[in-house]
């Protein structure tokens, strides 16, 4: 039975890509410094914990390695999103969202890296964001996060291949989830209500609608699944329902 470590599990994305993996018999490690609101699978691992703090990383690891000897695919889907003005943002909030976005990305990879290793075709899946390639007002510190992951796959896609560890990316474009809702606050979409701010929103995609996380969950699962994706490495993988397909100017 392959086994799957997936931060940020108690989000949206999160949270389908937990059902997803388990649905096809993987043990599933779930981590998120929110609490999991369903039944996380039974015969999976859920903990609790912060993974913006590196010393609570090597407790967590402790926990993974008493549950598995080894990793077959490492999930790095959590984030922190901070929606304002550059000029606005304290430096405080820059350190913030690089902890959480990019610094434990990195961290993860390190602790993981024994586990991935010994599972003989490990694979890593990180999840960055469509501001990695293209943004807009109000989000610099988080599309900088993006672009660093995306930086950050191709190098340790380089640097772990030795090793048989694949490490691609995942692009979202808008997917309906509680950040994609907190994040439509920044005028791009009106000032109306969320309904009417997520009607707008789905509008700009070319296939004039947002996201389902099932469908990101998808993705990922393809990354991290070798029968499917073993040739693929380095690669940043855009699933954003032809949003950035379109040129602005046009
Ligand atoms: P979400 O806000 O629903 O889930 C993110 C989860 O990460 C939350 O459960 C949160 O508690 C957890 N998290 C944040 N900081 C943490 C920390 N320090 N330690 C442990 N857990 C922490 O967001 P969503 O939309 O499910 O996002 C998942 C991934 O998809 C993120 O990397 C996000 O940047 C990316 N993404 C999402 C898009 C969207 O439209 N929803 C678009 C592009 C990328």
């Amino acid at each position: 039975m392959r086994v799957v470590l997936i931060t940020g599990a108690a989000g949206g994305i999160g949270r389908a890509t937990v059902d997803y993996f388990a649905a096809r018999g993987w043990r599933v490690i779930g981590l998120d410094r929110a609490p999991f609101v369903d039944i996380f699978p039974a015969d999976g691992l859920f903990i609790q914990a912060d993974i913006s703090r590196p010393e609570a990383l090597d407790s967590i690891f402790e926990r993974v390695r008493a549950f598995t000897p080894l990793l077959d695919a490492l999930v790095n889907n959590a984030a922190y999103q901070i929606a304002k003005p550059l000029l606005e943002t304290s430096l405080e909030e820059w350190d913030a969202v690089m902890a959480v976005n990019l610094r434990a990305a990195f961290l993860m990879a390190k602790l993981a890296y024994p586990l991935l290793r010994a599972a003989e075709g490990g694979a890593i899946v990180n999840v960055s964001s469509v501001h990695a390639i293209q943004t807009s007002a109000n989000i610099a510190a988080y599309a900088a996060s993006k672009g660093g992951l995306l930086a950050l796959t191709r190098a340790m896609a380089i640097e772990f291949a030795p090793d048989d560890i694949r490490v691609n990316a995942i692009l979202p474009g808008a997917v309906d989830t509680p950040m994609l809702r907190a994040g439509l606050n920044r005028g791009h979409v009106g000032n109306g209500d969320i309904h009417q701010r997520l009607e707008n929103l789905a509008h700009k995609t070319v296939n004039g609608r947002v996201g389902r996380p099932e469908e990101i969950a998808a993705a990922i699962y393809f990354l991290a699944d070798n029968a499917q994706s073993s040739f693929m490495t380095g690669q940043a993988l855009v699933v954003d329902g032809g949003a950035t397909a379109r040129l602005s100017t046009e």
